[in-house]
């Protein structure tokens, strides 16, 4: 019949996060405020993104951040704009940003109780040849909102209230996690809202896909060449695993999530910490592969028990599919 045809019932996020708050009587409606601020951060810069080659936004800004990477325009704009929104939301307290060595701590009159850690735009080499980015968050609630301290932020990931990530690719989805499972919604360019699109994600148990950067593999320990071996020579004679690899954690993971499989920047002798950085790429990312029913390990230990001593520190990250990343861990724990 012709609501098949014809949506008329719309499920935005808004929405769905009003009805997922009512659940807790304590709940004031500062969530959903922040995030519509977030959501706002997201919509602008998918269309910054999108016209990039258009309004002069590709290439480099000029400036180095603390990672020593150099920022591109989008580094530097989608920053901007996320600080900002955040902090008018008049619901955050502290802001951890890839971008900003040290961390930014709201002026009193304008702050909240949650703690925002993010990476503004993710997958930045990416930017300049028009393949999928995105945008990567994590939310913390303040202790004690009296006297804010780093210590708020340098918190496990399993202490995050919510997190998520929006990806600007093919179409622009926002995917979240407030703790209690996964949802994804695809933004409706003509109307302007996110819409739940993919209710309750969950990620196959097992993976016919691996991801990773290759091109390390003669630097890569004993655990991570042996897993990614057996992924093309399985030794029980399945067939072997497909390679894919973008280059944006976003993407990547994104994939890994709806279709299955492992996401991996392992350690390598030159890197011993791997590359991605726990607070803004690898906790959300563990924490909504942990929602969706998979798992993420970071050589040693669950990654969402790490407890971060700096605010950019690095981690080696093994996330996706359940038993995918068992088998990894089954063969650190052999070393
Ligand atoms: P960012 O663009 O935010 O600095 O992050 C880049 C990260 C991440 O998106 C991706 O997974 C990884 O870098 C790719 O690294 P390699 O180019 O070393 O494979
Ligand atoms: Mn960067
Ligand atoms: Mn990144
Ligand atoms: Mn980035």
């Amino acid at each position: 019949h012709s609501a098949d045809a014809l949506r008329t019932d719309f499920m935005t996020i808004t929405r769905f996060v009003l009805n997922e708050q009512s659940k807790h009587p304590e709940s004031r409606g500062d969530f959903t405020i922040l995030l519509n601020h977030i959501v706002l951060g997201c919509k602008f810069v998918c269309s910054s993104v999108n016209k990039a080659g258009l309004a002069k936004l590709i290439g480099l800004a000029g400036e180095t951040n603390v990672q020593g990477e150099e920022q591109k325009k989008l580094d530097v704009l989608s920053n901007e704009v996320f600080m900002k929104a955040l902090i008018s939301s008049g619901r955050t307290c502290i802001l951890v940003s890839e971008e900003d060595e040290d961390a930014i701590f709201v002026e009193p009159s304008r702050r909240g109780r949650y703690c925002v850690v993010f990476d503004p735009l993710d997958g930045s080499s990416n930017i300049d040849c028009g393949v999928s980015i995105g945008t990567i968050f994590g939310i913390y609630t303040l202790k004690d909102t009296d006297e804010p301290t780093i210590e708020d932020v340098l918190q496990p990931g399993k202490n995050m209230v919510a997190a998520g990530y929006c990806m600007y690719g093919s179409s622009c989805t926002l995917v979240l996690s407030t703790g209690a499972g996964v949802n994804g919604f695809t933004l409706d360019p003509s109307l302007g809202e996110f819409i739940l699109t993919h209710p309750d994600i969950k990620i196959p148990q097992k993976g016919m896909i691996y991801s990773v950067n290759e091109g390390n593999a003669k630097n890569w320990d004993g655990p991570t060449a042996t897993y990614v071996d057996r992924c093309k020579f399985p030794e029980d004679g399945s067939s072997p695993k497909s390679l894919r690899y973008i280059g944006s954690m976003v993407a990547d993971v994104h994939r890994t999530l709806l279709y299955g499989g492992i996401f991996l920047y392992p350690a390598d002798k030159k890197n011993p910490d791997g590359k991605l950085r726990v607070l803004y790429e690898v906790f959300p990312m563990s924490f909504l592969m942990e929602q969706a029913g998979g798992q993420a390990f970071t050589g040693k230990q669950r990654a969402l028990d790490l407890v971060p001593q700096k605010l950019h520190e690095r981690s080696p990250i093994f996330l996706g599919s359940f038993d995918d990343v068992e088998e990894i861990k089954a063969l650190y724990a052999a070393e």
